[in-house]
């Protein structure tokens, strides 16, 4: 079938509408024709050339939409089922029977690989050209194929153009402090950068009883919007020191957990530094940057630790209904970081992102969808 699609043609090229073809449906494969989708920071990482990705290719990965045909193989969706669409896994090597489906064995090339695992194309143009896809999903279309892991059910009162950026951003943050950090009662943390997946984080902190929240950036009303939503403490880096200030706001003893999704290398170094005795830290951006650290006195001498987070190592099937019952109950409301845009609009959606004047840009697809 036919489709209109923002393909990306090379780094740093903007998002342009074109008409693709949409591979046949594999049996193992559910179509979704697409109601709504976040942009998140990691689809402008690869834009931007902050990530390798081969070009043209469909980017996009924070879609919600309604189940249009569903594989011969695929027993547990039926069409017309509103559906939020996170990342593929396997669901049988050892990781994902363990319960982290975000390290599944086949996670790479089930989400990066680009084109199906047996090589076909999602995408091709009429002259044949491979239109590459990404996380099993490439939600910057109006319909797409993926498989039945990317898929969580949602009840039909779900307002899927809400629901679309739970999928990554949001889970992401929730996922890193409940499941990366493990985050107990009473301790503290410090969130660097307070975009989507630092505010879901912060949030989450709260839901899980942190005493001391502390929320870093650049930009004063994304501060204030953290502090809106729980954070104890508001820093600007820009204007006061920030080692200084969170060993003042800690009697000098540092922060339990720090998560960096800035990815800039003085920020990630500062998230070590920031550390109490046994602490420990996540950068999770998307980045290109790196730090040198000495693991001597970094690491070893205060028994800190640094992990790496993926995808919140969350369960979406689990965690997308369980920050929807949050939602409900009003201690994470979500709502507050999204900005709808037409899709027509994705290019001043992104840069809107990127510039920090809207926090969680949702492009709506299907203008018509109603709740
Ligand atoms: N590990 C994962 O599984 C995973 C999943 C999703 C997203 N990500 C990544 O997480 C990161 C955050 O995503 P997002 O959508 O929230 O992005 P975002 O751009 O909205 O948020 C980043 C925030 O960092 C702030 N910032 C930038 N430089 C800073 C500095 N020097 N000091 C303090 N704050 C600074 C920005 O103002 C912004 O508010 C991105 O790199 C994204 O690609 C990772
Ligand atoms: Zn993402
Ligand atoms: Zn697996």
């Amino acid at each position: 079938m036919k489709v209109k699609a923002a393909v990306v043609n090379g780094v740093n090229q903007p998002y342009t509408f074109e008409t693709l073809n949409l591979a046949e449906l594999k049996d193992d494969e559910v179509r979704v024709k697409i109601v709504a989708t976040g942009i998140c920071h990691s689809d402008d990482a690869l834009r931007l050339g902050h990530a390798a990705y081969e070009f043209p290719g469909v980017l996009g990965h924070e879609g919600a939409g309604i189940v249009e045909k569903v594989g011969s193989g695929v027993s547990n969706i039926q069409e017309g089922d509103h559906v939020v669409l996170a990342y593929a896994y396997c669901s049988h090597c050892n990781h994902c029977l363990e319960g982290i489906p975000a390290a599944c064995t086949d996670w790479l090339s089930l989400n990066w690989g680009a084109v199906h695992t047996d090589g076909t194309p999602f995408f091709t143009r009429d002259d044949g050209t491979v239109v590459r896809n990404f996380f099993h999903q490439s939600s910057f279309a109006t319909h797409i194929n993926v498989k039945a892991t990317n898929i969580t059910k949602v009840e039909k009162d779900v307002d899927l153009r809400l629901a679309a950026p739970l999928a990554c951003g949001l889970m992401t943050g929730v996922g890193t402090v409940v499941n990366g950090l493990e985050a107990k009662p009473g301790s503290s943390i410090v969130i660097f950068g307070t975009g989507a997946v630092g505010l879901a984080a912060m949030m989450a902190a709260k839901i899980s009883g942190c005493s001391t929240i502390i929320a870093v950036d650049i930009h004063d009303a994304r501060l204030q919007l953290a502090e809106e939503l729980g954070a104890t403490h508001v820093i600007n880096s820009r204007s006061t020191d920030v080692l200084e200030k969170i060993r003042e706001i800690t009697n000098q003893v540092g922060v339990n957990y720090s998560v960096d999704t800035t990815g800039v290398e003085s920020v990630m170094k500062l998230s070590l530094d920031v550390l109490a005795i046994r602490g420990v830290a996540a950068p999770i951006a998307v980045t290109n940057q790196n730090i040198t650290i000495n693991t001597l006195t970094d690491l070893a001498l205060a028994s800190k630790k640094m992990i790496g987070v993926l995808m919140g190592a969350t369960v979406p099937q689990l965690s997308i209904p369980k920050m929807i019952e949050y939602f409900k109950n009003g201690v994470f409301p979500f709502d507050r970081l999204i900005q709808l845009y037409d899709f027509d609009d994705i290019n001043q959606a992104s840069a809107d992102s990127l510039s920090g004047k809207t926090i969680k840009p949702v492009l709506v697809v299907d203008k018509s969808y109603t709740v």
